[in-house]
């Protein structure tokens, strides 16, 4: 990247909260060791060589840091990102507008990569396995193609449903890395980085309480407090206590699992009008007023991690743990055994 570019960037980054929270580099990211260690090496081998580095595929729970690993990788390598996303890219036109901006080296990001149409997928295969692009231009007539040439680029795509890409377009991917929840200590540092960055003093109190209710994901603990440091800003002065915490976080609907409103309203759609399931998820969805999809995507995987429900081949079903929060006695486990 030019000097004159990266000291831009640096000034956008001044400018916008949102991005000054991010890390930078792979030491400042906190949290995902093992992803960490693999890339360091890939990217030193990758800078070595003075080669592109390998086509990267992210995948885990919105908020966990997929987007944040692929500009540091950028960063790392010292290449400039393109960033787009599935959803954007409608016609092979749009792919093929994105990868002719490329320099040699750089990355192009692609957000919710499986949501690309197929026939746009198919283009990509030449483009990541040798930087080609074979483009029909007439398919009603003659069906004549043309090839064009690449430089070397990395394409770096994320996704929260592994199991919803193409088999030929994981194949394609040299590193494929899932990112995990964050444990109960790495979100305390991210909270604790957070209030330097923005220069809020927090009390230890209160850093263990928020990251406690974050569901192990970092952007909901930059979101909570964001909203425990506007209560703490207008009650006493800025420094954020654990009482304006826990007050902060209950007004907000949060329980002491990180749990809100949706997650009861989830939960309570299983055990009250399904007794309990198994429930398929097209009715769930429809039950409670939600698209499925994100129901997949946002509330059941940190559901399932923390074993309120099981998924089975005949649906979903709530266990114990979910009538306990509930308050309702749990007879289910005594029939089927
Ligand atoms: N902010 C958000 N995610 C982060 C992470 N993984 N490490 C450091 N700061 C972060």
């Amino acid at each position: 990247m030019s000097e004159e570019k990266s000291v831009l960037r640096d000034l956008n980054l001044k400018n916008d909260d949102e991005l000054l929270l991010r890390p930078q580099t792979l030491n400042q990211y906190i949290g995902q060791d093992d992803i960490k260690e693999m890339l360091s090496i890939y990217i030193q081998a990758a800078l070595k060589r003075e080669e592109s580095l390998d086509h990267v595929l992210l995948y885990g729970a919105p908020g966990l840091g997929k987007t944040t690993l692929a500009q540091i990788i950028a960063n790392e390598l010292g290449v400039d990102i393109k960033i787009t996303s599935g959803p954007a890219i409608e016609k092979t036109g749009d792919l093929v507008a994105l990868l002719s901006t490329l320099n040699a080296g750089d990355v192009l990001f692609i957000d919710e990569i499986h949501r690309i149409p197929r026939f746009v997928e198919e283009v990509l295969y030449s483009a990541m396995e040798d930087y080609t692009l074979d483009i029909v231009l007439d398919k009603e007539r003659d069906s004549r193609s043309i090839r064009i040439e690449l430089p070397p680029f990395t394409l770096i795509g994320a996704t929260t449903r592994f199991g919803d890409l193409s088999h030929p377009l994981r194949e394609r991917f040299g590193a494929v890395f899932r990112l995990s929840y964050y444990k109960l200590e790495e979100i305390k540092k991210i909270v604790r980085r957070t209030s330097l960055v923005y220069q809020n003093e927090i009390e230890e109190s209160a850093v263990i309480e928020l990251s406690k209710r974050s569901r192990g994901t970092p952007r909901i603990a930059n979101r909570l407090f964001r909203r425990v440091r506007d209560f703490a800003e207008i009650m006493t002065d800025t420094v954020i206590t654990l009482e304006i915490t826990e007050l902060a976080l209950s007004k907000l609907g949060i329980d002491q699992k990180g749990l809100d409103a949706s997650d009861y309203l989830y939960l309570k759609g299983i055990v009250e009008r399904f007794n309990g399931g198994p429930v398929g998820l097209e009715s769930l969805a429809s039950t409670i007023g939600e698209e499925p999809g994100t129901i997949e995507d946002v509330y059941e995987p940190y559901l399932l991690q923390e074993g309120y429900i099981k998924r089975t081949p005949r649906g979903r079903v709530a266990t114990e743990l979910a009538y306990n929060l509930l308050g309702k006695k749990y007879y289910k486990g005594l029939l089927e055994n």
